[in-house]
């Protein structure tokens, strides 16, 4: 299924990215996120797949599309042998970032066979990401000063050489205290934790861990891309309240204190991985629009058949006279 379906879904970011990319600047949240979803919803029913989301924009109640648990693709009428796929979804990861028109913001689906993606609750997350060669080395409950040391021997460099990514959040406080006595350099975001677990797993994007509490579903996503990636990601849910504790037990999560690795959160034997830049970002770029077309850069990757592929898309306007420029 990866084969055939990875550039589909190059298609289904690449809208998103194009319609949220419109909006760029506007300052509206909701107007930016609700063009993404229309336009990877509308995207997806074209895809010849019987995809069920699960992970998605909420409960059926609180989205009108992409909710947990609606069936998108093609309908079977059209396509009559389609593969039932696990589709997990940010369609805009990095809203404010769009809204305000700052780097970082880009559009992300991750498919895999029924089962392949852990259903994870809508709440906080506590993570460390890791690029490949740092793999093994780091501990969800280690005092911070010994993973960022055993990256560092890891990674062959000191730890004042490293950059880790930190969401720039008052509950992070006594983290980024921990972070900055060891000597190490941060760079903290203001929102974007899921593209800065891809950079970490890429070599040369300058990003070496990524620290701290994000959204789960995020955590998932970024897990289905770095199992293409050999990246590493270790998480344990941050459960809120007694109330959000027993949605979590509905959901036939039991052990709430659980540390998830990688595996565990993105088990699938064929994962697919696919996302857009929306705006300017270190993986990616974002949406540009010209005269003649619109283009894109995507990564576009697949567990099974080791591919990651970076794809660079010009859509060309319908003018007649319409030209495509080398860059
Ligand atoms: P969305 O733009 O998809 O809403 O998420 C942005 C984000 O920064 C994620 O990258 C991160 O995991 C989460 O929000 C952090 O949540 P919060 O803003 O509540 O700290």
């Amino acid at each position: 299924m990866e084969v055939e379906l990875a550039l589909e879904f190059a298609r289904v970011v690449e809208e998103a990215a194009i319609e949220a990319a419109r909006t760029m600047g506007r300052g509206d949240r909701e107007l930016s996120d609700r063009a993404a979803v229309e336009a990877m919803r509308r995207v997806l029913d074209t895809v010849p797949v019987a995809g069920t989301v699960v992970i998605g924009e909420g409960e059926r109640d609180q989205a009108p599309m992409l909710y947990i648990g609606e069936r998108v693709g093609l309908k079977k009428e059209y396509c009559e042998t389609v593969p039932e796929v696990d589709i997990a979804v940010d369609p805009l990861e990095g809203t404010n970032l769009c809204a305000m028109g700052v780097q970082g913001a880009i559009t992300v689906l991750a498919a895999s066979e029924q089962g392949g993606l852990l259903h994870a609750p809508d709440c906080y997350m506590e993570k460390i990401v890791v690029e490949p060669g740092a793999r093994g080395a780091v501990d969800l409950d280690a005092p911070v000063k010994d993973n960022l040391r055993a990256i560092a021997r890891r990674l062959d460099r000191r730890v004042e050489d490293l950059v880790v990514v930190v969401l720039d959040r008052p509950r992070h406080e006594k983290l980024i205290a921990e972070i900055r006595e060891t000597g190490a350099r941060i760079r903290l975001i203001s929102d974007g934790d899921l593209s800065a677990g891809i950079a970490a797993a890429v070599v040369g994007t300058g990003v070496h861990a990524v620290m701290g509490i994000g959204g789960a579903p995020e955590g998932v996503l970024t897990a289905a891309a770095l199992r293409c990636l050999n990246g590493e990601i270790l998480a344990r849910l941050v459960v809120k309240d007694e109330k959000q504790a027993e949605r979590i037990k509905g959901m036939g999560i039991h052990d709430l204190k659980r540390i998830y690795n990688t595996h565990d959160l993105a088990p699938g034997k064929e994962i697919i991985f696919a996302a857009c830049g929306v705006t300017d970002g270190s993986l990616l770029k974002g949406v540009r629009f010209f005269g003649d077309g619109v283009r894109t850069q995507s990564m576009v990757m697949t567990l099974s058949t080791r591919s990651v592929r970076f794809i660079d898309s010009i859509r060309v306007s319908k003018r007649p006279d319409a030209k495509v420029r080398l860059f």
